[in-house]
């Protein structure tokens, strides 16, 4: 069960703050859980969001708990020392949120900040292979630098182009969705919406007038570049957080389980880059940046196969175009 994965490492008895929960809550304050919830917008605003989503059924509006800290998650770490909590927090939890932050470092230092030692930050983080940012590049550690130089407050407007100018569909039984199942589905599936000349016209319309608050996925993961990141952050000491574990993605999202450590970790070079290398050639692979690693019978079954992925696609486009009238 989800609420299993997510919460693996965390001690629910203690003191939490629930970042985000919107109408899908990991815990709640009306079960005893002696909870903070935080959002960038408030109560009543979150409610108007989901009667306003076709796609929500209206009645989960009531549901929504009240929120305790409205603001960017990004600045959890001032919101938190300014109510007197600083080092209280046994357990931070945030679903389907962290790719949503502008400014991700700042959300980390911010929540090393708010954790008592030994205290866990849970994260369950959809993989960008299985959903609508299927055709976005990974986010790069250096995005996160320049973030969090800038003290960006909200997302660029180039995110927010590359978001709108990038977003794509899962296909299912010709209907869109926003996303698939990487362990059964084929990503084939996606198709990439045609909305270049709308996200352009918006994005200099934002360049010139910065509007209100656009929430968009700034980050875009899968398992081992988000580990990456991380544990670069840890190794320049930018962030005072262990990674415990990164999953694997189950369905089309994946579980990232932090620590603020009690006692001083292994941060020898040697160690370092010996994970570092096996992570680079792992996301290398995922990337499809080179077969190397794969031995000469996976690179030619690989091959065959995107070849015809390529030819199904052909296949469909040109029946669908046939029926187009
Ligand atoms: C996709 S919903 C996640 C809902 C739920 N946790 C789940 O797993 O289904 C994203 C939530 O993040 C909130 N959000 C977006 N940007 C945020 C930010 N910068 N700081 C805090 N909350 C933010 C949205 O208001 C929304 O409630």
């Amino acid at each position: 069960m989800k609420r299993d994965l997510i919460l693996k490492y965390a001690d629910t008895s203690g003191k939490g703050i629930e970042v985000a929960p919107y109408f899908n809550p990991v815990l709640t304050k009306r079960d005893g859980h002696d909870l903070l919830i935080m959002d960038v917008f408030d109560t009543e605003t979150l409610r108007d969001r989901v009667r306003d989503d076709p796609l929500i059924d209206s009645a989960r509006a009531t549901e929504i708990e009240e929120v305790d800290l409205v603001g960017d998650a990004s600045r959890l770490g001032e919101v938190i020392a300014r109510a007197g909590l600083a080092g209280s927090i046994d357990y931070i939890v945030s679903s389907h949120n962290f790719e949503h932050l502008p400014n991700p470092i700042l959300f980390l230092r911010g929540a090393a900040e708010a954790l008592a030692p030994g205290g866990v930050l849970s994260m369950a983080v959809p993989d960008c292979r299985a959903s609508f940012d299927h055709f976005r590049m990974p986010t790069r550690l250096s995005d996160w630098l320049a973030a969090y130089h800038e003290e960006r407050r909200q997302p660029s407007p180039e995110t927010v182009f590359d978001s709108a100018a990038n977003q794509a569909a899962y296909m299912r039984d010709g209907k869109p969705t926003p996303g698939c199942n990487l362990a059964f589905d084929t990503p084939a599936g996606f198709e990439p919406d045609r909305n270049l000349a709308q996200a352009y016209a918006a994005y200099v319309t934002a360049r010139d007038t910065p509007g209100d608050y656009q929430d968009v996925h700034c980050n875009v993961f899968f398992p081992e570049s988000l580990e990456l990141m991380l544990r670069d952050l840890r190794h320049l000491g930018l962030i005072e957080l262990d990674v415990i574990e990164v999953s694997p993605t189950r369905g089309l999202e994946f579980f990232v389980h932090l620590r603020k450590p009690t006692t001083p970790q292994d941060t020898s070079d040697a160690a370092f880059y010996t994970r570092r290398k096996d992570l680079l050639i792992a996301m290398s692979h995922q990337l499809g940046v080179a077969g190397f690693g794969l031995g000469p019978g996976a690179v030619l079954r690989r091959a065959i196969t995107g070849r015809l992925n390529t030819w199904r696609i052909r296949l469909k486009n040109r029946r669908k175009a046939h029926k187009t009238p």
